[in-house]
């Protein structure tokens, strides 16, 4: 029922929105149609058809074509450049023929070929229905007997209605400041977010929204990501023609590759979708998707764990471990995570990543004993790794200096003192699998932090069977089949992916990590910021959130506590430090926690005021069934005299009758519509429970 295939044209249909392509009379796809779910198939508009304007200009600023390659007088951002064998650099693709599968989801497949040569592209619709989602992915084939150079190769086009005024909403950042949200108006030319880094970086985060007036709550959004943990590229164009379009694909700074005959390649997923509940509606559909259909258990809500960095860094042993989680369990800590430091010659950053086996001074009689004590006081046990990193100082590196990124003929520049494994070779991925296979069978861990702590250079790869550029998207491939394969081996581990925090929170990476690292920053204000921003796409059963002793003297234990509740807690301050009244404030915190955990975890969760736009925020978690809520309201800084805003619960059923904790009882419609103040002094939070009655 969701994809509609009338002659020559395709409607593919989610619960509540629709796009619309096909064949228009010059045979080129084109799209005319992306919004609302309209009642009948008539009421979609045609294709286009070409018409021209002036020499200057080829039809495509105007007409916008489905998935253009490169040719012609196509001087729009195109999806596709390939050199053939013959250094012919013209891509002129036809349609061929269709195809529909309806299970598991509902899936479009339209096949393209070069009008001359052997290449043959196959674009893929899957719809979403119950998300108003639709994910799109492409695959190039080689049926010749000489290899393509493949230069460009870009996920989707998504096309936007004729119009200007549309704005474009992004995040950009860095270590410790990630996901800040920018909102620019987008006029002629193209704006490109970006990474070129190996991972999708702090930098910029895979993820875009674009609307022409829209609200938090209110308004048309056409939102999306890209599947991918590695370089990607988005780019809003703009033509002179007033036709907006969004590409969406692997980055093509520094990408060739050799295709070579009768070899597929496939461009990771495109996930996009349309609303018109604003950027909070989009925020709760990608949300819901994630738990429901990308994460690997997505529906058991995370344990909240202690990790050990902040604590003690680099100095692990069992003595200092066994003091912290005795603190730990006492307070409610359901995991308890040794981090970095544990391994053979790991004293500080400048050794030992690479030689994943206990180090024998630290840990003489292995990690059993540890891992034994740790149970034995009611908690599971997590470790950090960081597998894609070699230090120079390593008996790795000493014995295969060969398995790192780069060009013989140049310096190894090292950061953090580190090199990166090639992950595309495979003798890299399998030693790898058999290191941490044998740490993870010898071992009851459940839990493991996968860290990533630096972006490449001197991206070379002598031994490569193609062009050397294909390293980019082999490395990817690499880490997800390590990865995928020890999931596979120990499928009840919990994963967590870092990268120096939050450089890589992806959907690619939301396959095979159940959760991220959001930001190596925990302070908590500052966490206010990163958090909302990535709630944009991720939802908080992913957010790990410790509490720590940053700006601790500045900002309550309760506020920090406050904060990281609205995510997965954790806790990482040096607990040997926090003093009786400390530790039973934690207690407390986390006992709440529990209770609100699955409706925080699993939940709706609604932006009500905006944390990077004001001093004094409000976020709000409502139940799958609206029976039951939780509202975190926080005032960071704000001089006196200042009226504070009213609060307007949301997702609530206006008809029901709620009580708010301490505010008694009224409908949803007078939370909703009526609101509630909630007086706070600078520095304060108030964690508030909201039940139907
Ligand atoms: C990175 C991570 C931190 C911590 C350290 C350990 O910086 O983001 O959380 O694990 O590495 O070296």
């Amino acid at each position: 029922m969701s994809i509609h295939t009338c002659p020559n044209r395709w409607v593919i249909e989610t619960e509540n929105t629709a796009y619309a392509f096909g064949l228009n009379s010059a045979g080129l796809i084109t799209q005319h149609y992306w919004g609302v779910r309209l009642p009948r198939l008539a009421d979609y508009p045609i294709p286009a058809d070409p018409a021209g304007f002036a020499s200057t200009d080829g039809f495509d600023h105007f007409i916008p074509e489905e998935y253009p390659g490169y040719a012609s007088t196509k001087y729009i951002d195109p999806c596709l450049k390939v050199i053939f064998s013959d250094e012919v650099r013209d891509v002129v693709l036809r349609y061929l023929d269709f195809s529909v599968e309806t299970s598991p989801n509902p899936t479009l497949t339209i096949r393209l070929k070069d009008v001359f040569y052997p290449l043959q592209v196959t674009l893929y619709y899957r719809s979403h229905p119950d998300y108003d989602l639709i994910e799109r992915w492409v695959t190039v084939e080689n049926l010749g007997s000489e290899p393509i150079h493949i230069e460009r190769f870009f996920s989707a086009k998504w096309t936007l209605p004729i119009g200007d005024n549309y704005f474009l909403t992004h995040m950009y950042g860095r270590h410790t400041d990630e996901f800040n949200l920018q909102r620019e108006a987008l006029t002629p030319g193209l704006k490109t977010i970006e990474s070129r880094r190996i991972i999708p970086s702090h930098r910029a985060a895979p993820w875009f929204a674009i609307d022409r007036g829209a609200s938090e709550e209110a308004g048309e959004v056409w939102f999306g990501t890209l599947a991918w943990s590695g370089n990607f590229r988005i780019s809003a164009e703009v033509t002179e023609f007033a036709s907006t379009r969004v590409s969406v694909g692997l980055n093509d700074w520094d990408f060739g590759w050799k295709l070579q005959p009768g070899e597929p390649l496939t461009a990771p997923a495109s996930i996009s979708g349309y609303t018109k509940s604003g950027f909070g509606g989009a925020s709760r559909l990608l949300h819901a998707y994630v738990r429901n259909q990308v994460l690997p258990h997505g529906q058991v809500p995370h344990k909240i764990l202690y990790n050990s960095w902040e604590a003690t860094l680099f100095d692990v042993d069992e003595a200092s471990q066994s003091a912290l989680a005795e603190i730990a369990a006492k307070m409610g800590v359901e995991l308890f995570v040794m981090d970095d430091g544990w391994f053979h010659n790991r004293n500080f950053d400048n050794a030992g990543l690479g030689d994943w086996w206990p180090d024998e001074v630290k840990f003489p009689n292995g990690l059993g004993n540890l891992i034994q004590k740790v149970n034995d006081l009611g908690m599971d046990f997590g470790l950090w790794v960081e597998p894609e990193m070699v230090n120079p100082d390593s008996d790795l590196y000493r014995t295969h200096p060969e398995w790192v990124i780069h060009f013989p003929t140049r310096a190894r520049t090292e950061s953090r003192n580190q090199l990166i494994l090639n992950m595309a070779r495979t003798d890299v991925q399998d030693y790898i699998i058999g290191v941490l296979d044998k740490l993870l069978t010898e071992n009851n861990i459940s839990f493991i932090k996968w860290d990533m702590n630096r972006a490449a250079s001197e991206p070379g790869w002598p031994e490569a069977p193609g062009d050397q550029r294909e390293l980019w998207v082999r490395y990817v491939w690499g880490v997800y089949r390590v990865w995928g394969e020890l999931r596979h081996r120990h499928p009840n581990i919990i994963w967590q992916s870092c990268a120096s925090g939050g450089g890589r929170a992806d959907f690619g990476i939301l396959r095979l990590a159940d959760q991220v690292w959001v930001s190596d920053n925990t302070e908590a204000t500052s966490r206010l910021h990163i958090q909302e921003g990535y709630s944009q796409y991720m939802p908080a059963i992913t957010m790990e959130a410790w509490v720590t002793d940053w700006n601790e003297g500045v900002v309550p234990l309760e506020f920090r506590f406050h904060v990281s509740m609205c995510g997965a807690l954790g806790v990482g301050g040096n607990l040997l430090n926090w003093d009786d009244s400390a530790r039973d404030l934690a207690a407390k915190c986390i006992r709440d926690y529990k209770e609100i955990r699955p409706i925080v975890q699993l939940g709706m969760q609604y932006r009500l005021i905006s944390a990077q736009k004001n001093a004094y925020s409000a976020l709000q978690y409502v139940s799958p069934d609206r029976a039951e809520g939780v509202l975190f309201v926080f005032r960071v800084h704000i001089p006196e005299k200042y009226n504070l805003p009213q609060i307007y619960l949301r997702g609530l059923d206006p008809n029901a009758i709620y009580e708010v904790e301490g505010y008694g009882e009224r409908s949803g419609s007078g939370w909703m519509e009526a609101g509630l103040r909630v007086p706070l002094k600078n520095l304060q939070s108030k964690v508030l429970r909201i039940k139907q009655v």
